[in-house]
């Protein structure tokens, strides 16, 4: 018999796992008094694991990873709190998992068998797992196996890295692939703590998001042990297994990457160590020990991700003049936004990626100098412009969009991240920032190690900023910010000089001045950026082999430079850069640099032909997120064609 609903509530109140925002394992650093305001259970549309009955407080990983049979192997045993005392069954995710055993035990006990039944899968969600619960069982032990097509595992063949000699595994589990590799309770409502035994072929070493034993040791015998002594959320359990070295790059910082790579990666970080201290100063002490960076091989199909302790690159932010660092500064703060305070769910998502988004602009400000910081914004704000031009249905323009029975890894538009930023830094500019700056430390404070919803937020923005400075900015005009599609009137557009030089530069370039007499020597990957994007639609041949003659952007070692010149290209049918585009294709992974390139090629019939010409040819060696979505950019263009 389920408990009534206000018994649950109480149940989960006393026992101190619900305060509407609040997931429920000890922090180990001093948690804060939970939020007083009344609770309501939260429902994650993209989970099926019954967390109002169960919590997961410790999960224990022992496997082995086999690269001839593409598989992970190996038991997952979770430490539960049972919350509610009545239930008799544990629900968890999964998705093409292959299951072989499921054992439970009391606290201290032996295992035995328990009967358990994997349910239809459902295409975004996955299979639950239902497994019978005694009365008395606190853990669960499962004996399963991944699918070598595992939507968050890449595993590389030795081609696809740097050195060509060893192949490479890694994770991604954001948003919901952790239950492609590991049976768990899927949804960042829950946070644990982990172990993990990793065994691996002799000679590769393991990493993961926890503390690395061996940080520089010379051991490589395939035999790794990781402790995650924090509660964290599940999409940020990462994994990844490669020929790496590691090299310092302050005493809390350093790089790990392949031999090949990691000099000029210890080189282009060298200013982490600094983010760091810049970030503790103004958001509070950092809770996580070591912050170091794994470069992944170039399919990795992001720019990063915040995997806590280790975060996860792409090595196309290597350019060689430390210009893409704001990546850094972008992972490094999502220690405070996303990892100390969740996302409740992938609905809430702005609160990890705005709150960063904000916070990358502030460090990159307080370090670079505000010239730089305005760059970023601009940058952002001018992306922004162009997607919600985009975006066909209204709520994903907006920053409460309702993601259930859909992908979240498809809310990841710059809505999220440069809406939100925008929201944040127009409450900077109404309260100032010496004012925001403190108030922003008090939700991290006040939230650490907790997940909060949209809602949380905002009764927190009222309580504390809003209702202590009357007239400043209207409880109406926050709402404005969170439900319209729009952006509000008096937003604060970011204003860059650096950009406006550029738009002098490109008005002079298109009536007709040399390369030479531009003066772009100076210019960051950023100004590149921004010449190339607003450059008019109406270009002739004439004008696109005059361009790339000038700057050579075919062959630009710079990937973020070359993408958006092959968006040019494609958009103006410019063929004879299109065996180079095809080599960029092929060469790089990272969805931002692909994604708008097969966009623009769909727009017409004979790009589309090419796209899905090249796409088949790319897509082995593209990782599964990066597959799905081009795949949607191509389905989506034969369902609609183009006029
Ligand atoms: N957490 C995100 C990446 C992500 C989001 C993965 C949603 C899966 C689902 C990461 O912090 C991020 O935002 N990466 C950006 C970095 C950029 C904004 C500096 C990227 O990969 O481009
Ligand atoms: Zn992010």
């Amino acid at each position: 018999m389920a408990l009534s609903r206000s018994a649950l509530l109480a149940s989960l109140m006393s026992a101190g796992l619900l305060s509407a925002c609040c997931t429920p394992a000890p922090a180990p650093t001093p948690a804060a008094p939970p939020e007083t305001h009344a609770a309501e259970p939260i429902v994650d549309p993209h989970s099926h694991a019954n967390t109002e009955a169960f919590r997961t407080q410790l999960l224990r990983l022992d496997l082995t990873v086999d690269f001839d049979a593409r598989r992970l192997r190996g038991t997952a045993e979770l430490d539960l709190a049972r919350i509610d005392g009545a239930a008799d069954t544990l629900v968890l995710d999964t998705r093409d998992l292959r299951i072989d055993r499921v054992e439970v035990a009391e606290r201290e006990g032996a295992y035995v068998a328990t009967d358990y039944e994997l349910g239809a899968a459902d295409p975004v969600l996955g299979s639950p797992l239902r497994i019978r619960m005694p009365a008395a069982a606190a853990r669960v032990r499962i004996t399963y196996q991944t699918s070598p097509k595992a939507s968050g595992l890449q595993w590389l063949t030795p081609s696809q890295t740097a050195g060509k000699a060893h192949p490479f595994l890694f994770t991604q589990s954001q948003a919901i692939h952790a239950r492609s590799w590991i049976p768990l309770q899927d949804t960042p409502l829950v946070r644990t703590a982990y172990q993990a035994r990793i065994r691996t072929p002799k000679g590769l070493l393991a990493v993961m998001s926890a503390e690395n034993a061996i940080a520089d040791a010379d051991t490589r015998d395939g035999d790794y042990q990781f402790s995650m002594p924090q509660p964290i959320p599940s999409y940020l359990i990462a994994l990844a297994v490669g020929n790496l070295r590691f090299q310092a790059t302050g005493r809390r910082t350093g790089v790990y990457a392949e031999p090949e790579v990691v000099k000029a990666a210890a080189w282009e970080f060298a200013d982490t160590e600094n983010m760091l201290e810049r970030c503790e100063a103004i958001f509070g002490p950092y809770r996580w020990g070591r912050y170091d960076l794994l470069i992944l091989p170039p399919s990795f199909p992001y720019g990063g991700m915040e995997n806590p302790r280790l975060t996860f690159a792409s090595p196309t932010v290597i350019t060689g003049d430390r210009s893409l660092v704001s990546l850094v500064a972008h992972e490094l703060a999502h220690s405070w936004s996303g990892n100390l305070v969740t996302n409740a769910t992938w609905n809430d998502f702005w609160l990890n990626e705005g709150f960063t988004t904000h916070l990358t602009n502030r460090i990159m400000e307080e370090i670079y100098g505000p010239a730089r910081g305005n760059e970023e914004r601009a940058i952002g704000a001018n992306d922004l412009k162009d997607t919600l031009e985009l975006l066909e249905i209204p709520s994903d323009r907006t920053l409460t969009p309702d993601l259930a029975g859909r992908d979240p890894d498809d809310n990841v538009t710059d809505v999220p991240y440069e809406k939100g930023a925008l929201f944040l830094a127009y409450l900077e500019a109404k309260f100032g920032r010496a004012e925001f700056d403190a108030f922003l430390r008090g939700w991290f404070d006040s939230h650490a190690f907790r997940s909060a919803r949209t809602g949380d937020f905002l009764a927190y923005l009222e309580r504390e900023l809003l209702a202590r400075h009357p007239g400043v900015v209207s409880r109406a005009k926050v709402d404005e910010w969170i439900h319209s599609p729009e952006i509000p009137d008096d937003a604060v557009w970011p204003q860059s000089d650096a950009f406006d030089r550029v738009d002098r530069s490109r008005d002079e370039w298109l009536g007709g001045a040399t390369a030479a007499s531009l003066q772009t020597a100076q210019w960051s990957t950023r100004q590149w950026q921004y010449f190339l994007d607003r450059m008019p639609d109406t270009l002739d041949d004439a004008a696109m082999a005059r361009l790339d003659a000038a700057f050579d952007f075919s062959d630009s070692p710079n990937a973020i430079i070359a993408s958006r010149w092959f968006r040019l290209v494609a958009r103006h049918q410019y063929r004879k850069a299109y065996p180079a585009m095809q080599r960029h294709l092929e060469s790089v992974g990272r969805m931002l640099l692909i994604n708008p390139v097969y966009r623009e090629l769909a727009a017409t019939p004979e790009g589309l032909e090419l796209a899905q010409a090249v796409f088949a040819g790319a897509r082995d060696g593209y990782h599964p997120i990066a597959r799905d979505a081009v795949e949607k950019i191509l389905d989506r263009a034969v369902a609609t064609p183009a006029p």
